[in-house]
């Protein structure tokens, strides 16, 4: 299981790092914009600098056209680091430039997958995450645990190194959803996941706990036993 942040926001960044199990993170054009940074690459390289080198990083394209995103694979290279995953849609061009970029060495995560068969072709093209759009495929009336289903039995059954990364949240039930359905890793905004650990009942529980332990310790905890 991989837990990745989908966010450009260097302050929630730097409290979810510190906070849940993160193992990379995941950026596009829109989430970037968000941001309002005309300084693009700094940006990428302080969020490169507060995940290190062990944690993934994942960087969208904004060309649509092969060679277009292939310039921009090398900028992103040259600018940030070797390691970074070159996001790029699954789209004819975009699946072009997927199969060059995979046979020259890129890391490349294939994305804006609607479809079972964008993700078979992105995965034999040789990407090497996929990321699956699971709110939007709801919103058009596509019934995602299906395609995320089928996108990991046919994964499962090639043997190829490629991993479903769940992507396009609006809830918490549709991250675990995609776990549910094989997917290996999620990509999420760091607010939901702070709305899931904001549920009352965990609180409620904690202090019933410490209304039993005061009856019979006070208020003296473990570390003063
Ligand atoms: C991440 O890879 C995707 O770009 C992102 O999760 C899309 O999310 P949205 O559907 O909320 O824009």
């Amino acid at each position: 299981m991989e837990l990745l942040l989908d966010t450009a926001n260097i302050r929630l960044i730097r409290e979810a790092v510190s906070t849940y199990p993160i193992c990379g993170l995941t950026t596009n054009p829109s989430i970037v914009s968000k941001e309002k940074r005309k300084d693009f690459f700094p940006l990428m390289r302080e969020i490169r600098e507060i995940l290190g080198r062990n944690k993934t990083l994942h960087v969208q394209v904004t060309r649509t056209d092969c060679e277009g995103i292939l310039k921009e694979a090398e900028a992103i290279r040259k600018n940030i680091d070797e390691d970074v995953y070159i996001k790029t849609p699954v789209s004819r061009e975009g699946l072009k430039a997927i199969g060059i970029m995979a046979k020259d060495g890129f890391n490349v995560t294939a994305t804006a997958i609607y479809t079972t068969i964008q993700g078979e072709l992105a995965a034999m093209a040789g990407a090497k995450y996929l990321a699956l759009y699971y709110n939007r495929m709801l919103n058009l009336d596509i019934d995602a645990d299906s395609v995320f289903r089928s996108t990991a039995q046919a994964i499962a059954m090639s043997g190829l190194d490629c991993k479903i990364v769940g992507a396009s949240f609006k809830n918490i039930m549709q991250v675990t959803n995609v776990f549910a359905d094989g997917a290996e890793a999620v990509t999420v905004p760091p607010e939901l996941l702070d709305q899931a650990m904001a549920n009352p009942s965990i609180a409620i529980a904690v202090d019933n706990f410490n209304k039993d332990w005061k009856t019979v310790y006070g208020d003296k905890d473990i570390a003063q036993l």
